[in-house]
């Protein structure tokens, strides 16, 4: 009986793992195992030989028994601390930066040029890229035989052969965001509205689709100062300079009266561009204030309301402010132009963060 049990604990204690406890289980507990057959012959045992065996044999059993749970509890927390020693990690570590994927300089921009203007009172509108021909030209003053029509090399959208209404267009500006704006909102407003527009048109500063932003500002008494004032505001913000000189330049678009067309004060000394100093001018957006007939279509008085508008191309002062050569580049998604100028997910743009990081 001692042989035995020395025999069991000493190997119970040795066991590797919970397999080897297993196996010494079966050997001597299992149906056939040394202790249980053991228990068996005790009924081949004469009565006094039986009472003081049986005792002992089933002390030994519940001894083998404990044994055999303790280890396998020692395993378990041997395996458990193992674990926590292989797999310790230290959380205060600085992050790794996996520049995997970046922001477009679009993105970027399109960003840079809300955060300005929300600061100034704008809110964000949308409009729909598939435009009626209605939004997106006769509502802006552009009617049916006039030449802008044919200056903007517009796309136009299918229609049945029979179906006699004006097809839709994908929108040759994001100018009928203001007619939707009047429509949806109101007087008085103040909008910008960013976005995707097309032009059958392509060259090193020309592709089919770009962005623009508009720019929608409607009151009671709104003058050319106040479009001078924010357009100045929106420049230095957005090139992050002190000061810059505007040019005002008297021009046309159907759906301003005046117009004009902005320039900026800048010097491309060495290839580079600065803004706001030099003998160079820029041209960067075009203005006005809105046409009565507009502001008639967008269903406002123009007796008594009136109010400013410009649009910006979004890529190309992108192109201006982060010295981007070609604005075909813009939608090869070549993944290393895209690391080159692609700006860093987190570094989300703020007037008082700062706009580029
Ligand atoms: N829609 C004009 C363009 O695409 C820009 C513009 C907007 C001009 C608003 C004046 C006022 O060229």
């Amino acid at each position: 009986m001692d042989d035995l049990r020395d025999k069991y604990l000493s190997a119970i204690a040795e066991a590797a793992d919970e397999s080897a406890l297993e196996t010494l289980r079966v050997q001597a507990l299992g149906k056939k195992g040394e202790i249980s057959l053991k228990m068996r012959e005790l009924g081949k045992m004469d009565p006094e030989e039986r009472k003081q065996m049986g005792p002992r044999l089933n002390a030994l059993k519940d001894e083998i028994n404990a044994a055999l749970a303790a280890k396998k509890q020692a395993l378990a927390d041997a395996a458990l601390d193992e674990r926590l020693r292989a797999e310790w990690l230290d959380v205060t570590l600085p992050a790794r930066v996996r520049r995997r994927g970046t922001i477009h300089p679009v993105s970027q921009v399109t960003e840079e040029v809300t955060a300005i203007f929300a600061d100034m009172g704008f809110a964000v509108a949308e409009g729909p890229q598939v435009e009626s021909d209605w939004h997106n030209f006769d509502a802006l003053n552009i009617p049916g035989h006039h030449p802008a029509r044919a200056e903007m090399d517009t796309f136009y959208m299918h229609r049945e052969s029979g179906d006699a209404r004006p097809p839709h267009v994908l929108r040759t500006h994001t100018s009928p965001v203001q007619i939707r704006s009047m429509e949806l909102r109101g007087a008085p407003l103040r909008v910008i509205c960013p976005g995707r527009v097309y032009r059958a048109d392509y060259d090193q500063t020309h592709t089919p689709m770009f962005h623009q932003v508009e720019g929608l500002a409607i009151d009671r008494d709104i003058s050319m100062a106040n479009l001078k004032w924010c357009l100045e505001e929106f420049v230095k913000a957005f090139f992050e300079v002190d000061d810059v000189e505007l040019r005002f330049r008297a021009s046309h678009f159907p759906f301003t009266e005046p117009s004009a067309e902005v320039d900026i004060r800048c010097s491309w000394e060495g290839g580079t561009l600065k803004v706001g100093e030099g003998d160079d001018w820029l041209e960067i957006l075009g203005s006005g204030m809105v046409h009565p007939r507009v502001l008639e279509a967008g269903e406002i008085n123009p007796e008594r309301w009136q109010g400013f508008a410009f649009g910006v191309g979004i890529d190309r002062i992108a192109m201006l402010k982060y010295g981007i050569p070609d604005l075909r580049a813009f939608f090869e998604s070549d993944l290393r132009w895209l690391r080159h100028y692609g700006f860093a997910a987190l570094d989300v743009p703020t007037l008082h963060g700062g706009l580029s990081g």
